[in-house]
């Protein structure tokens, strides 16, 4: 007996697998080819999820829906031009790219922005925390372990992975000043990454295969909370006597003066200023949002009959607290969890019905 895989079953197993890989593909593609969503499209389905930031989801959608009807258009021609072949088209196919860069406090929205704009359009998304690059102060193997993120996030398929987007997560955090301390270049963290940023043709070597991936489509999101950006920005202002908001101000000398690198500013085209939530955003997150960890706790009590409401002034002293964290929209997870960890630890199997939460209830709670 054959205490393996035999050989037959392996062979079968190797063609579904590949199956698979092609019908995602094919599906992934042409999603991208018929994307015909208008920035203001993107922008009402962003708005069931995203609350608040209003001036910058525009931004953001606008972008994101230009970058993938501009490939889809594209793709297109190419696939007629290559009689259907994906491989020759997105090899042949140029786009202009626009990155873009979000900037704004610890838990506005900006990763929720860019995983639910991938969702919307259908794409692959990979989240990169840059932290790890400015422990390590060298680019090299986080490089090949972003691009093998991104193979996976689109279950192993490099066509479909070339259209995702990658977000960098903590951006400022590879500022030359920030990280200067550590005896360790941010100007080679971030000079390591122009290339990929760009567009880059890459082998990687995984096992027996050798995988090529460009990442000359990927949309490269970077965010981060660039704390005192707005003091570099007004200080010019009032250096060259301009008066208004300052985020409509900003400019790549300010994130210069930052301390990121020019040619990398200039990689990210399009920027974009989120604010701090305020208490009424984040009431409006818990009634709103399609997100909203209150839904979710909702949903896991339903699960056992047991129908959680919160009053309306319930939901005030919640988004009172959760500002008071300062951590954003997370601070309303934390809360939440505060208020209801009794009760689901208690009610399941013992209650069914409406369970009501009002301004009492949670004092109570918190305290
Ligand atoms: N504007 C918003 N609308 C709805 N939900 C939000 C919003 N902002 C944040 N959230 C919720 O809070 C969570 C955390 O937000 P997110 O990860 O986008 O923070 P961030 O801005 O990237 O912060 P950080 O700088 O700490 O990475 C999200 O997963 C989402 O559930
Ligand atoms: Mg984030």
């Amino acid at each position: 007996m054959d205490d393996g895989i035999s050989k037959r079953k392996e062979q079968r197993i190797e063609k579904k697998i590949t199956q698979l890989k092609e019908n995602q593909e094919s599906a992934a593609i042409q999603e991208i080819i018929e994307f015909d969503k208008t920035p203001a499209d993107l922008k009402a389905d962003m708005d069931r999820f995203v609350i608040g930031q209003e001036q910058g989801k525009k931004i953001m959608c606008t972008a994101i829906a230009f970058h993938y009807r501009r490939l889809g258009q594209a793709l297109k021609k190419g696939m007629a031009a290559s009689s259907g072949d994906i491989d020759i088209a997105l090899r042949n196919t140029i786009t202009p790219k626009a990155n873009i860069m979000i900037i704004g406090p610890t838990g506005c929205g900006k990763t929720f922005t860019g995983e639910t704009a991938s969702n919307l359009v259908g794409v692959s998304f990979v989240h990169e925390d840059m932290t790890k690059f400015s422990e390590v102060g060298y680019v090299g193997q986080n490089a090949t372990d972003i691009l093998v993120d991104l193979l996976l996030s689109a279950g192993g398929n490099p066509n479909v992975a070339q259209m995702g987007i990658v977000y960098f997560d903590e951006i400022d955090k590879i500022a030359t000043e920030t990280i200067a301390y550590k005896d360790v270049s941010g100007r080679g963290v971030q000079k390591g990454l122009l290339h990929m940023v760009d567009g880059s043709e890459n082998t990687l070597h995984i096992g027996k295969e050798r995988i090529s991936l460009s990442t000359k489509h990927v949309l490269f999101i970077a965010g981060g909370a660039f704390e005192n950006l707005d003091s570099i920005v007004k200080q010019r202002m009032v250096r060259q006597g301009l008066k208004g908001n300052w985020r409509h101000f900003l400019m790549a000398d300010d994130l210069v003066s930052f301390g990121m690198e020019r040619q990398l500013v200039g990689r990210f085209p399009v920027r974009v200023v989120y604010d701090q939530l305020t208490t009424q955003d984040l009431k409006n997150i818990m009634i709103n949002s399609q997100g909203s960890a209150l839904l979710a706790y909702r949903n896991d009590l339903l699960a056992w009959g047991i129908d959680l409401e919160f009053t309306d002034d319930a939901l005030t002293e919640v988004a009172r607290r959760a500002e008071q964290e300062g951590t954003g929209a997370r601070g309303l997870i934390s809360i939440i969890h505060r208020v209801l960890l009794e009760d689901m630890y208690r009610l399941p199997g013992n209650f069914t019905g409406e369970f009501v939460v009002d301004h009492n209830y949670v004092k109570e709670r918190l305290g």
